[in-house]
């Protein structure tokens, strides 16, 4: 696709359904992103989010996900430690999380990591995030815009076969791409990446009105409208005695009830 020139979709999926709607949807590559420590497991951010979580999330995810590329995020403090922890982390994602790719945060720092684990021939996604977390936007100045750069053309270097760029100026994005010759996957980087990564429940609108979205997030859906909408013409169905109605029940020939109501009041005389 990076060759074709053809944009390359990425989005999050956490579980079964996500990634089958997903993947149904065309989407290129399903991210297994550590985000789902918030978005599936209501954790505060992402740094309480175990190896053991992604691993079972994965699993599910690639059981949704037959056609996509499916990517998972190592989780912090499983690949930073050393290369050697890294590489066996990220056998145990493709083993047992069975994705077939593995994303990490990080920039110049990681190339040993990067290297250890693409040359074990598993693909590495990476992720240059600002190392101070948030959504704060890097590559703002000459300064900052070089490091990103330098980062990418380092971890291009150790073997990572794209690059995720989050929350940089797009004109940085666009200049970025133009000098890398691995593809970058951009969030909140613009339209000069080579694909674009969201997070499914953010950009489907699963959340209450009022929960912060970054900037960059555009809403293409009001799920949680209609989920709402459903669940609460179902309770007032129930309430009301509407539903179930006669069409979702289970048919018996009027013969066999009687005869099992006769059957019910000799035994309870
Ligand atoms: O964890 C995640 O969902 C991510 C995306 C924001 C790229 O890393």
């Amino acid at each position: 696709m990076h060759t074709r020139q053809e944009k390359i979709t990425m989005l999050t999926a956490h579980d079964f359904p996500s990634a089958h709607i997903a993947d149904t949807s065309g989407i290129d590559i399903v991210l297994v992103g550590d985000s789902l420590a918030m978005v599936a497991l209501g954790y505060a951010d992402t740094s309480e989010v175990t190896l053991e979580d992604m691993l079972l999330h994965c699993r599910s995810v690639a059981r949704g996900a037959q056609s996509a590329f499916i990517v998972g995020d190592l989780p912090m403090g499983s690949y930073e430690i050393s290369p050697e922890q890294a590489l066996s982390s990220a056998i145990r994602m493709v083993k047992e999380g069975r994705v077939q790719g593995v994303k990490m945060e990080g920039g110049e720092e990681m190339a040993p990591i990067i290297e250890k684990v693409t040359k074990a021939g598993i693909p590495v996604l990476a992720h240059r995030q600002n190392a101070l977390g948030g959504f704060r936007v890097q590559g703002k100045n000459t300064a900052s815009a070089l490091r990103v750069l330098a980062d990418a053309l380092t971890v291009q270097q150790a073997g990572a076969f794209a690059v995720v760029l989050e929350a940089v100026p797009p004109p940085v994005a666009t200049l970025i791409t133009s000098k890398l010759r691995i593809p970058t996957i951009g969030i909140g980087a613009g339209a000069g990446c080579s694909g674009q990564v969201l997070v499914q429940v953010d950009m489907l609108g699963n959340f209450p009105p009022g929960r912060f979205l970054p900037k960059f997030v555009k809403k293409y859906g009001d799920v949680w409208g209609e989920a709402k909408r459903a669940i609460e013409s179902y309770r007032e169905e129930v309430k009301g005695g509407v539903y179930p109605g006669v069409e979702h029940g289970y048919a018996m020939p009027e013969k066999e009830f009687e005869e099992f109501r006769r059957a019910v009041e000799d035994t309870m005389k």
